[in-house]
Order: C-alpha cells, then sequence, then structure tokens
C-alpha cells in the first residue's frame, strides 16, 4: 500500500504524527476529521520557500476551522476571503484585517462596507456593477478602497468542469475584452485606488501551461493599463494547484516558480497566490467506522458512519479519494467494497470498488479530506456534523466538538 505523507505505519497500524488513529477513534468517536499541525505547516513552507516574495493569501474556503486559521495566521498568511463570515472567522483567529483579500462574485453591501471599515489589503472585483457598489459605499463610509480587478482570461484549465472558473462561460471575473473599459472607469471613480490584477481559472490544476496562458493574457492587458496611465503594483494568480489524490500528477511549487517568475522580472509588480487545497488537502482525513458489510447480487458494500453530508467530493465531482484501514485484519478477507454511507441517496458513497480487508466495527480513513470536506459538510438527514481534531506531536486536540444533536433543530419553531 502506498501512503501519503499525512499518515505512516507502525506494525500495521496508522498513525497521524505521534499519534494512532485507532486511539483517536477509540476516544472521540467518529466520523472525525483529523488534521495534521505539522503538516499544514510543511505545505505552507513549501509554497512559501518557493516563492519566497510571494505574498500568499491562504483561500479560506478549503477549510476554515479557527485552529488552522490560527496555525496559518502564525506563519505569516494573508487570507483570501469570500463572505462575511470567513471575514469575521479569520479575525477571531488572528488575522489582521490589513492581511485580507476579499474575492467573489457577490459580495454584499454590509459585507462590502464591514470590509471598508476595517480597511482591508484589496478587494477583487468581479463586476462593473460591483466596482460601481463598492465606490459609492466607500464614498459613504468616507473610505477608500484599494481594488483589483478579477479578470477572466478564457483559458481551459482542464479541470473537472464544476470547479473550473477561466472560461468565458463561467460566471467568474470580468471578461478580458471588457477589462480595460473597466480598468478605466474605476480609475475614474472618487474613492478606489486600482493596484492591482488578478484571476483564478480554477481548482486542482495538474498543469502549468493553463497558468502561463492566463499570465500571458494578463500581463498583455497590464501593458495596455500603462499606456492608459494605470500603473499595476501587483498581480494576483489566484490558486489551483493541484494535490495527488490518486494518479494525477502534481507539479511542484519550485517548478511552477521557475516557469512562472521570469515572466514577471522587471515589471516591478508583486505577485499575490491564493492557495487552499494545496495547503490544506493532503493534511486532513476523514476517520470514520465500518458499521455492517453487506452483500447484494455479486456486490460487496462496507457501510460506514461516515456519508456524503460529511464528504460531499465523491457525489459531487465523482472525485476519487484514498480509503485505507487504519489496522488491517488479519482474518478478514481481501474484497471489492463499495464504501457507502447511510445517507438515503444512491450518491451517498466515499468510494467504489476499493480493495479492502475489513470487518464489521474496523476504521477506516479517508484521505484527502483536508479540504473542501467538512467546509462542503451539511446535516442532510439530520446528521449531526463530525468533530474536527488537530494532532500536534503526541496530542490530538478537538478544534471543533461534534454537534450536538438538539442543535439541530435549536434554531426552529413551531406554528403556534
Ligand atoms: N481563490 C479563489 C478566488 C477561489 O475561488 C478559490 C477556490 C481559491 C482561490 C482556492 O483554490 P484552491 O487553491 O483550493 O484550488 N469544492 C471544490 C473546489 C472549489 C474551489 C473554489 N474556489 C473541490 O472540492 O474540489
Amino acid at each position: 500500500m502506498n501512503l501519503p505523507a499525512l499518515v505512516h505505519s507502525r506494525d500495521g497500524a496508522l498513525f497521524v504524527e505521534d499519534c494512532a488513529l485507532a486511539d483517536i477513534a477509540a476516544q472521540f468517536g467518529t466520523p472525525s476529521y483529523v488534521y495534521s499541525r505539522a503538516r499544514i505547516e510543511h505545505n505552507w513552507r513549501e509554497i512559501q520557500d518557493a516563492l519566497p516574495h510571494a505574498r500568499l493569501c491562504y483561500a479560506v474556503k478549503a477549510n476554515c476551522n479557527l485552529a488552522v486559521l490560527k496555525v496559518l495566521a502564525q506563519q505569516g498568511a494573508y487570507f483570501d476571503i469570500v463572505s462575511l463570515g470567513e471575514l469575521e472567522r479569520v479575525l477571531v483567529a488572528g488575522g489582521r484585517a490589513e492581511q485580507i483579500v476579499f474575492s467573489g462574485v457577490g459580495k454584499r453591501a454590509d459585507e462590502i462596507t464591514r470590509a471598508l471599515e476595517l480597511g482591508i489589503a484589496c478587494f477583487n472585483v468581479e463586476s462593473e456593477a460591483e466596482l460601481v457598489v463598492l465606490n459609492r459605499l466607500a464614498a459613504e463610509n468616507d473610505r477608500r478602497a484599494k481594488v483589483s480587478l478579477r479578470v477572466n482570461p478564457d483559458v481551459d484549465a482542464g479541470t473537472h468542469p464544476y470547479i473550473s472558473t477561466g472560461l468565458k462561460d463561467n460566471k467568474f471575473g470580468i471578461g478580458v475584452e471588457q477589462a480595460r473599459t473597466a480598468y478605466r472607469d474605476a480609475q475614474a471613480m472618487s474613492h478606489l485606488d486600482v493596484c492591482g490584477i488578478d484571476c483564478h481559472i480554477g481548482s486542482q490544476l495538474t498543469q502549468i501551461e493553463p497558468y502561463l496562458a492566463a499570465l500571458d493574457c494578463l500581463l498583455a492587458l497590464v501593458d495596455e493599463l500603462r499606456q492608459d496611465g494605470i500603473d499595476i503594483s501587483h498581480i494576483d494568480l489566484g490558486g489551483g494547484f493541484g494535490i495527488q489524490y490518486q494518479d494525477e500528477q502534481q507539479f511542484a511549487m519550485r517548478e511552477w516558480a521557475d516557469a512562472i517568475m521570469p515572466r514577471l522580472e522587471g515589471r516591478g509588480m508583486a505577485l499575490w497566490l491564493e492557495p487552499g487545497r494545496r495547503v490544506v488537502g493532503d493534511a486532513g482525513l476523514l476517520l470514520t467506522q465500518v458499521h455492517y458489510l453487506k452483500q447484494n447480487g455479486d456486490k460487496h458494500f462496507a457501510v460506514i458512519d461516515a456519508a456524503m453530508n460529511d464528504l460531499i467530493r465523491p457525489a459531487l465531482y465523482s472525485a476519487w479519494q484514498q480509503i485505507v484501514e487504519v489496522a488491517p485484519s488479519s482474518t478478514a478477507v481481501l474484497r471489492d467494497y463499495d464504501v457507502v454511507g447511510p445517507v438515503c441517496e444512491s450518491a451517498d458513497f466515499l468510494g467504489k470498488s476499493r480493495s479492502l480487508r475489513v470487518e464489521q466495527g474496523d476504521y477506516l480513513a479517508v484521505l484527502g479530506s483536508g479540504a473542501y470536506a467538512f467546509g462542503m459538510a451539511s446535516n442532510y438527514n439530520t446528521r449531526a456534523r463530525a468533530c474536527e481534531l488537530m494532532v500536534d506531536g503526541a496530542q490530538t486536540h478537538v478544534v471543533r466538538r461534534r454537534e450536538a444533536l438538539e442543535s439541530l433543530w435549536a434554531l426552529e419553531s413551531v406554528l403556534p
């Protein structure tokens, strides 16, 4: 069995750092998300070391747990947010407003106002209509807004259609052909300081070429803007750095830097990035227990206590995530199982046709669950969301308690 860096085996039992997953399961119950502090820090440093001068704005949506944000704030992270909720989270975790970049196509007036009051680093503006609203709100609040326009370069990132964002059919950004006009308009607005240009072409990219195509498109625009007297001081190339879930090729950040940096040389523009998945994706797993084994016709099922509400990526994107035995049983027969949850949907599977040696009661770990896992979890089927744990050396900390059932209907009421 090929194990990724997050877990290692000691006498057949799986560990995260110095904590045995079977012990964690026995102590905290299942399902639970388990993150490794050391792995998050390692991933962060790997990106920063490859790009020592780049400003890394962690994409909070990938994993917004306060403990994760705090670990990254301690590494000197900036933060890319897409909602008021994410903004407040970053502040609670110890991030500062000047370290926040605000992305997203649908920022509400109250969200913009709060960000203006706090004086965030930059608004990544996604439409002309948003520019107008931002300028009006800045004027009303007697503030100035630092602005970057998210340009849609119409580049195919070669990723799953649901997570591709840089094609002109996507809702994101301002079309490259309208961008020059949008910049001129922004420059003329009284309360905006135009300072940047940005793009984010998609997530889980495994090729560097689409970044180069997007960069060239943005640089051509930067040259045109200079002719218009608009100086761009930073270029933000978004996130999207893919990780290896199965047999994808994960490019090294150093390779990426070697391809990108020469094109920025001599331009006097700072590079900003918004990595999410590459920071946390392989730093977490979903720990779950096998409740039943069953057979329908020729098909074998392992019914586990985690479900699509805990990890929706397989159902939503047909995503493949490795599933491993936490302590392989010596007596169980090796079989191909569909690993399914208790939710009443046929899309409720975490893996199909997985070769496993399991018995009822055994624990399994779904790897690659550090990003877009808890953050996309729901209470479907009135299932309480699982707890989040962070391993730090030989200690496991509860960084979000398992939800209490009563909390699931606490905000509801019945008619009088
Ligand atoms: N910046 C912006 C503006 C974004 O929209 C995103 C992700 C990122 C940065 C971070 O991208 P990353 O480095 O994590 O690829 N739920 C999907 C992924 C959705 C990504 C949305 N935007 C999944 O589970 O695969």
